[in-house]
């Protein structure tokens, strides 16, 4: 057995960041993830991290547009705070590496990016979250911290409200093994794989969500999906920058006329906008990035450029893009406070994994990065902290026997005839169609219906392979389990919030109520189901 002060369970921004912070806080560290850094999530986030850097602007309007973004559900002091010490940590991150674009006097530019109220999107080209995961790695690796990649966390071991560490399956030894820590950080990325098809990449199952779940911590907000407006739709569905429309390009309809106002709108906004156009008679809608101009585009946005002609066929300097809103990130996730602490002591969640009152019902565009470097380092300190203090307790061998039991179970037997993939499609199809951008009672009510009948097959299938090594079709199973969960309980409090309010759009309800849900949906599990409640809305107001 393993045994460390932290252990960072995802390798995404918000995990290298809390590990190295954790490291230099003097805390012994390790981290574990499913997939290799570099193939994590975040290289997704193309457009930029915002940081207050204008002369023009301050903490305070940077605050101002979070909380506008985020619809009534924000926690202030958090948005204050994040806005307060973003700009350290986008410094920070230049320091170390991430080779910003500059204007021309040099600074680091800053691009108009969604509905920011000033330029303070710092950016590198069109590949900003993969060149930040490129260095927060190579720092990552300078501090020597241990790293199991290949590793699938099967489960959190929890004993009595304390989380002492955590039971994983290696991939390349197809060994089960246990990982005792003093705090364990939940790093391990959003949930909108259950989503079919959506901007996500593989891994994005929401693995880290269900584990704290079953562990007994709360989500919340998990109603907040965010659809991102740009995205190619066709195959795995390909994410556009939004950062284009900001320089200049335009969405069409098929005669080339530009059809909505997309400039400093919310991305919900305009999503839904343009599922309106979309249904309204517009058809199919594009995106035109010609009017960038073409050294513009190929100077800013090369990776688009190379995606769009590799992924769609299509010339970008030539010829606009087919596009729809997907599925993108959600804002919900474990409950956390301002660093990140669960309600299982010793249990941390950052990044996408968890809510901590930052983005409310909308996450401002160009906050996903910074959100997961300023609250990676805050939540990586707070848990150098808390081990420092926490009493060394065992760690319970019969867990590890336990979770060989439960593995075992799993595997052999006969056929069923259904398989995870098979599920996994019905499910990403029915959560698109029934609990997509714009839900109604009625849908989300069919759902609900449904999703224990997908429950009911998924328990009968057992994996075949017996092998433990690269056994992807164990891991898919276990994935499986964790997106059923969640798409049940992102519709349970999509059906409980009768308004409309940031990404979570009723066509039943289309106005916000701030009577009744100027509060947060809270969702535990009680004796084996999903139990709902209602949470106000934490920070002082202006
Ligand atoms: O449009 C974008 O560049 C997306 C950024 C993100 O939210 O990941």
């Amino acid at each position: 057995m393993q045994e460390f002060d932290v252990l960072v369970v995802g390798g995404g921004a918000s995990g290298l960041r809390a590990a190295i912070a954790a490291k230099h806080a003097g805390a012994s560290v390790a981290l574990i993830t499913k997939v290799h850094p570099l193939r994590t999530n975040t290289a997704i986030a193309q457009g930029g991290l915002n940081a207050p850097l204008g002369k023009d602007d301050s903490a305070e309007i940077f605050a101002g547009d979070t909380l506008l973004a985020g619809d009534g559900l924000c926690d202030r002091n958090v948005a204050r705070t994040f806005a307060q010490e973003a700009s350290a940590d986008v410094i920070w991150l230049e320091r170390m590496g991430v080779p910003f674009n500059r204007d021309q006097e040099g600074r680091l530019d800053r691009r108009p990016f969604g509905s920011n109220s000033r330029r303070r999107t710092c950016y590198a080209d069109d590949r900003t979250g993969h060149i930040v995961l490129q260095v927060l790695h190579e720092q990552f690796q300078r501090h020597q911290i241990p790293s199991f990649e290949e590793w699938f966390v099967t489960s959190l071991a929890v004993d009595g409200d304390s989380c002492l560490g955590v039971l994983a399956l290696g991939l390349r030894s197809g060994r089960l093994d246990a990982f005792a820590a003093r705090a364990v950080i939940l790093a391990a990325g959003g949930f909108t794989r259950l989503y079919l098809p959506s901007t996500a990449s593989l891994g994005t199952t929401g693995d880290g969500q269900s584990l704290a779940y079953k562990a007994g911590a709360r989500l919340m907000d998990m109603e907040m999906i965010q659809f991102h407006p740009t995205v190619f739709p066709k195959g795995q569905g390909l994410l556009i920058t939004e950062s284009v429309l900001g320089e200049g390009a335009e969405i069409v309809n098929d005669k080339g006329e530009a059809i909505l106002a997309s400039k400093a709108v919310p991305r919900h906004t305009l999503s839904v906008s343009l599922h309106e156009a979309m249904q309204n008679g517009s058809g199919s809608v594009a995106l035109d990035l010609k009017r960038i101009g073409k050294e513009k585009l190929m100077s800013r946005f090369p990776q688009t450029a190379e995606s769009a002609r590799t992924v769609a066929g299509i010339d970008i300097t030539k010829e606009s893009v087919p596009i729809m809103p997907l599925a993108h990130r959600p804002m919900g996730g474990i409950e956390t406070n301002a660093v990140g602490e669960t309600s299982i002591a010793g249990l941390f969640a950052v990044g996408e994994c968890a809510c901590n009152g930052l983005n409310g019902a909308g996450r401002l565009a160009g906050n996903t990065l910074t959100e997961a470097v300023t609250f990676g380092r805050k939540v990586g300190e707070a848990a150098a902290r808390y081990a420092k203090g926490a009493a060394k307790r065992g760690f319970p061998a019969a867990k590890l026997t336990d979770e060989e039991r439960r593995l075992a179970s799993i595997s052999g037997g006969g056929s069923s005839g259904d398989s995870p993939g098979k599920i996994h499609s019905e499910l990403g199809k029915l959560m698109n169609e029934k609990v997509g951008l714009v839900r109604n009672g009625a849908g989300l009510k069919e759902a609900l219906e449904r999703i224990p009948g997908l429950k009911e097959r998924y328990r009968k299938i057992r994996v075949r392979n017996p092998s433990r090594i690269y056994n992807y079709e164990l891991t898919s199973y276990l994935e499986l389990e964790s997106m059923l969960n969640l798409a049940e309980i992102v519709t349970l409090a999509a059906q409980a919030r009768t308004e409309s309010r940031g990404a979570h759009r009723r066509a039943d309800f289309p106005g916000r109520d701030d009577k009744s849900w100027s509060c947060h949906t809270v969702v535990s599990l009680v004796k084996g189901d999903p139990q709902l409640r209602t949470k106000p809305v934490t920070g002082e107001r202006s």
